[in-house]
């Protein structure tokens, strides 16, 4: 694996397969990889020539006060990892060459970007959707490969990359879970032991919403609720939303009909914000 730590030098590695018309993966991360990542990794080589890992703990998409500076960052342990996987390139790029001072341009989905997580994250989506814009360009991958955990940032690549006519095909992996059922995510790190016990509270709720569905529950609030119900068994989750939206468009839907919808849910843990999902296929169950 080479490490490219700027956009020239990565620009000319990639030149030559581009030449070739090779299908280029890029597989953007912050970095502290864990299982959930190298799911993502082992998708991209499944389809595609050329890997690119990009590793860049993106301060625009931290608002004030978040844990931009506590971010979990360990950039010899990434390599050794990607490197053990056969990734073909790592990108890791310093922050005054992604964002110089004199930089302006910001690319937002408006309605996407500030609902849901958007509104509990003024700002967040607008850096998710910039940086990724800027990684496309400078990386140029045929595809690129996200995971379904962050559900609402997966909804807004996907309308990002359609309204601006990226020529990139975005493919979404399942959640690599732990033993539990706990998520992966780099900010499982900074759960204290107790922390992480209690998590597996949340995948319990996803359950509960699962099962209330299977018993022919289809009212959104029903199933809201059930979730609701188990996470408050755990005295250290804070619960701070739980919706369930229309799949693609992440509208609210009152009754669960015709059209595959999603239980999404952020819980915090002292400082630390999990967040989880559950899709209903209703589309499925009615076929
Ligand atoms: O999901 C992440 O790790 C980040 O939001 C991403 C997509 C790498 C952009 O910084």
């Amino acid at each position: 694996m080479q490490l490219c730590s700027n956009i020239d030098q990565i620009r000319t590695k990639l030149l030559p397969l581009r030449d070739e018309k090779q299908t280029i993966a890029l597989v953007p991360t912050m970095g502290a990889l864990h299982q959930g990542h190298m799911r993502l990794v082992t998708c991209a080589q499944k389809m595609c020539k050329c890997v690119v890992v990009s590793i860049f703990v993106n301060p625009k998409q931290f608002g004030e006060g978040e844990d931009f500076d506590n971010y979990p960052r360990n950039l010899a342990a990434d390599q050794t990892l990607l490197e053990a996987a056969g990734v073909d390139y790592c990108f890791a790029p310093l922050t005054q060459e992604m964002w110089p001072d004199n930089n302006e341009t910001v690319v937002e989905t408006v309605r996407l970007a500030n609902i849901l997580m958007g509104a509990l994250r003024p700002g967040h989506f607008r850096g998710v959707a910039s940086i990724v814009a800027k990684l496309f360009n400078i990386i140029q991958p045929t595809h690129a490969f996200f995971g379904e955990k962050d559900f609402q940032q997966l909804a807004v690549i996907r309308r990002m990359v359609e309204d601006l006519n990226f020529p990139v095909e975005i493919i979404g992996v399942p959640i690599a879970r732990d033993q539990d059922g706990v998520a992966q995510s780099s900010r499982n790190k900074l759960l204290s032991s107790d922390e992480r016990r209690a998590a597996a509270i949340i995948p319990q709720a996803c359950a509960a919403a699962a099962q209330c569905y299977a018993n022919g529950e289809r009212q959104t609030a029903s199933l809201i609720s059930a979730a609701r119900t188990v996470l408050m068994r755990e005295p250290l989750a804070i619960i701070e939303s739980i919706d369930l939206r229309d799949c693609q468009t992440l509208t609210e839907t009152p009754i669960l009909l015709d059209r595959p919808a999603v239980l999404l849910l952020s819980v915090r843990f002292g400082q630390v914000r999990l967040i989880d999902q559950h899709i209903f296929n209703v589309t499925e169950d009615i076929l």
